[in-house]
């Protein structure tokens, strides 16, 4: 699929490098990456068109395509729209093992779309309250789906709610018992998601990831734009579509401050 809505949605390709076995086998590549077109290397071949294609297949190529460089081709344009008011969203569908989750999340040492993103977005948020009367405030929710069932996983442990995914006429999908973190700083959000890593029902197999950023952007304390950015790994098998969590009124949290999403007040318990 080539760029569809004026550009607004880009489609990319990504081939990962052999793994163990794979290697071992000694096979040679059934794609390659010329530019935008993937030809898998069937009889006769197939040719395939997308917005990218990303050769990560070997790193001495040089086409390679590393972490840093998908972040610049498509994370970049997920902060920007994220920071002028746009709702973002990413969403990595594969077969399993197929990289879904080392493109999102990465590695420590190769952090993946999501984590440069975090890094960026805060990076951004400075630039933007040079301004002292300008103000973009964060939040995190982290669930994921496993067995069918929605599990936030950034809920403390305690009498976790059940998560009821709702479609709301104005919102769209909306779930609203799901925890929404404030985040004052990339790291914060770093370690919510860590914690939300912890709290997996399977580490490294979840059947769909859904991780939604809310950003407020603010003039004099006043709202201007309100915008969710999702980043989503789902199975082959599972490619489960909905809209991260939405806009819950409030939510709490001993370490930071709080801010009201109704009412947009620090320490605000509008549940209106
Ligand atoms: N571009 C890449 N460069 C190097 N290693 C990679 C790359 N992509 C994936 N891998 C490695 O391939 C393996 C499978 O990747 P990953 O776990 O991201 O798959 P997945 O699509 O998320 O699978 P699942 O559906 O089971 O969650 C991991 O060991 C990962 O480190
Ligand atoms: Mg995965």
């Amino acid at each position: 699929m080539s760029a569809a809505m004026n550009g607004a949605i880009k489609v990319a390709v990504r081939v990962r490098p052999y793994l163990g076995q794979e290697e071992e086998e000694g096979l040679s590549p059934t794609v390659v990456v010329d530019g935008s077109h993937v030809t898998v290397l069937t009889r006769p071949p197939q040719i395939y068109a997308f917005d990218y294609g990303f050769w990560s297949f070997d790193e001495a190529s040089p086409q390679y395509v590393s972490q840093e460089d998908v972040f610049q081709y498509l994370g970049k344009g997920l902060v920007d729209g994220a920071v002028s008011g746009h709702n973002v969203s990413c969403f990595a569908y594969g077969q399993t093992c197929s990289g879904k989750s080392y493109s999102i999340m990465g590695t420590k040492k190769s952090p993946g779309i999501l984590h440069r993103f975090i890094v960026d977005l805060f990076e951004k948020k400075l630039e933007y309250e040079q301004d002292s009367s300008k103000e973009i405030r964060v939040w995190l929710s982290f669930m994921e789906i496993f067995n069918d069932c929605p599990h936030d996983l950034l809920s403390n442990g305690n009498n976790p709610k059940e998560l009821v995914i709702a479609s709301h006429p104005k919102v769209g999908t909306n779930i609203a018992a799901l925890t929404e973190a404030a985040c004052a700083t990339s790291l914060d959000a770093q370690r919510l998601l860590d914690y939300g890593l912890k709290q997996r029902a399977v580490a490294n197999a979840c059947e769909c990831y859904i991780i939604a950023i809310t950003c407020h952007l603010q003039h004099q304390g006043s709202l201007l734009g309100r915008t969710k950015t999702g980043c989503r790994a789902a199975g082959y098998s599972n490619g489960v579509q909905f809209t991260g969590a939405s806009h819950r009124p409030c939510w709490k949290r001993a370490a930071h401050e709080i801010w009201c999403k109704v009412c947009h007040r620090p320490g605000g318990q509008c549940y209106q």
